[in-house]
């Protein structure tokens, strides 16, 4: 037996791309480990996104380094965004690594491994234009996944935008759809394996679709997309990110509104609250429209929960500045933020133009002061909450309280309640008794038993939900 040690940094798209290659090496016999000293391969799917994310890596490669030396039979692999985009650096710093696969074609590992193994030599595949023969999403192992009740499917990889910061055009280049029918063959796979919850992933999933039909313009294909996937059968939630102000339309949210098993949350990165900072990095939107779209989906998704990305220290941001982003996140309300502090990122538009001019400190007491800000606000929020019944998809038991398990409501938060191991999978409604900035404890009030599924059609709707 074969042991795989595997790890994987960065976005929830890199969390399916680390699924999919292990539903490849189990289907040929390989065994997972948590141990690098018991593996016969080390994988490791890569995040460029920041500095940090590549520095993990290659401290990661050092230590496989010395478990090779002791073990020559070791295969060394690297996949995913640094693979990609530094895989001349990986070749000449890093000599034990025999295996580089880019962004696209990354399914061919377990063929590699074994080329590798008979003698074939190290091998690369980072090309910007994919090989066809080993497409990233073809072919899905949907029995192997580690959650058994909810998925991932990537509807669309790269990006057409050009945020100065960002790496990710350059890693994972244009727009690529999958054609809507695979995609729906993909979630009656997972629903009749199981899955309840599916999460749709694309780096923009507003103009899903625009790239198969182009003649279309812009017709919200996301939406005809959430349409056919809300008829399935046995499907009870459907969520998708990442929604960006731009190329988003009040008739796309009303349509979201509209679609019974579309759940309400939205991830709408912002970025900044300062227009100047907004312009600088291309966001091709103002703060003024970035309000005018969170009221679009206030308007027409009932009790819609809203989470963000903010970037602090880019490049030219005053205190000023600092303070918008600040009112920003006061006035919207976000149920949660992600906070990054600016990195400057080689052969993006802002590392060629513009001075990475605000100290590391600032940096660090910006993003600390905003997580203040998002943590008050939220919690002020949360206690509205108080007293509600909120309808939970049960995931397991709490990381932090064996007596109680955890799962999320319709609006994406985490809720605890008391429960067993059990439970994993059904729909309970908890009566919310305790709420923080960052989940929500309650009483049980109502279990979904285990021959029966409740409906969103003749339920959900029936359970308040919040509104602020
Ligand atoms: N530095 C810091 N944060 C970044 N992000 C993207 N590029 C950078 C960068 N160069 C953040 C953005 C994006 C999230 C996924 O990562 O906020 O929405
Ligand atoms: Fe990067 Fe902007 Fe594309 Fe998001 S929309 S992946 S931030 S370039």
């Amino acid at each position: 037996m074969q042991h795989v040690y595997f790890v994987s940094f960065g976005c929830q798209m890199n969390v399916l791309d680390s699924e999919l290659v292990l539903g490849d090496f189990e289907r040929s016999g390989y065994k997972q480990t948590d141990a690098m000293a018991s593996a016969d391969v080390v994988l490791i799917n890569t995040c460029s996104i920041r500095e940090h994310a590549e520095d993990k890596v290659w401290s990661l490669l050092g230590r496989a380094r010395q478990v090779k030396q002791a073990k020559p039979h070791l295969k060394i692999g690297v996949m995913g965004c640094m693979a990609q985009r530094v895989k001349d650096e990986i070749i000449r710093r890093a000599p034990h690594v025999d295996l580089v696969l880019g962004t696209s074609n990354f399914r061919s590992a377990v063929q590699d491994l074994e080329d590798i193994g008979a003698g074939g030599g190290r091998v690369v595949r980072a090309a910007k234009r994919p090989d066809p023969e080993f497409l990233p999403d073809a072919d899905r192992n949907v029995g192997s996944r580690p959650d058994a009740y909810r998925a991932y499917v990537t509807i669309m990889r790269g990006c057409n935008h050009s945020c100065t910061y960002c790496i990710v055009p350059h890693t994972r280049g244009k727009e690529v759809s999958r054609p809507m029918g695979e995609l729906l063959a993909e979630c009656r796979a997972l629903v009749a394996d199981g899955v309840r919850e599916i999460t749709f992933l694309g780096q923009n999933i507003n103009t899903y679709g625009q790239d198969l039909h182009p003649e279309r313009k812009h017709t919200g294909e996301i939406c005809t997309l959430l349409e056919q996937a809300s008829a399935i059968d046995g499907l009870d939630r459907i969520r998708f990110l990442t929604s960006n102000p731009f190329d988003m339309t009040e008739d796309m949210m009303r349509r979201f509104g509209e679609i019974p098993k579309v759940m309400p949350w939205l991830h709408i990165p912002a970025q900044s609250g300062s227009d100047t900072v907004l312009a600088r990095m291309q966001r091709t939107y103002t703060v003024a429209q970035y309000h005018e779209v969170v009221g679009w989906a206030r308007k027409h998704i009932p009790g819609v929960e809203i989470t963000s990305d903010f970037i602090v220290g880019f490049s030219g941001e005053t205190d000023e500045d600092f303070e918008r982003t600040k009112a920003l996140v006061r006035d919207v309300g976000f149920m949660q933020c992600y906070v990054f502090k600016y990195s400057l990122r080689p052969m993006t538009i802002s590392a060629r133009r513009m001075p990475d001019d605000v100290p590391e400190d600032i940096k660090k007491r910006r993003n600390v002061e905003l997580l203040a800000v998002q943590d008050e606000t939220a919690e002020a929020r949360n206690k509205t909450l108080l007293g509600q019944r909120l309808e939970i998809l049960i995931e397991g038991i709490s990381k932090s309280d064996p007596t109680r398990v955890t799962g999320r409501d319709m609006g994406n938060r985490i809720v605890h309640c008391e429960g067993d191991a059990s439970m994993a999978g059904r729909m309970a409604v908890v009566e919310i008794e305790e709420v923080g900035a960052h989940s929500l404890i309650g009483r049980r009030v109502a279990l979904e038993d285990e021959a029966g599924r409740w409906t969103y059609r003749s339920y959900g709707h029936a359970v308040p939900s919040a509104t602020a």
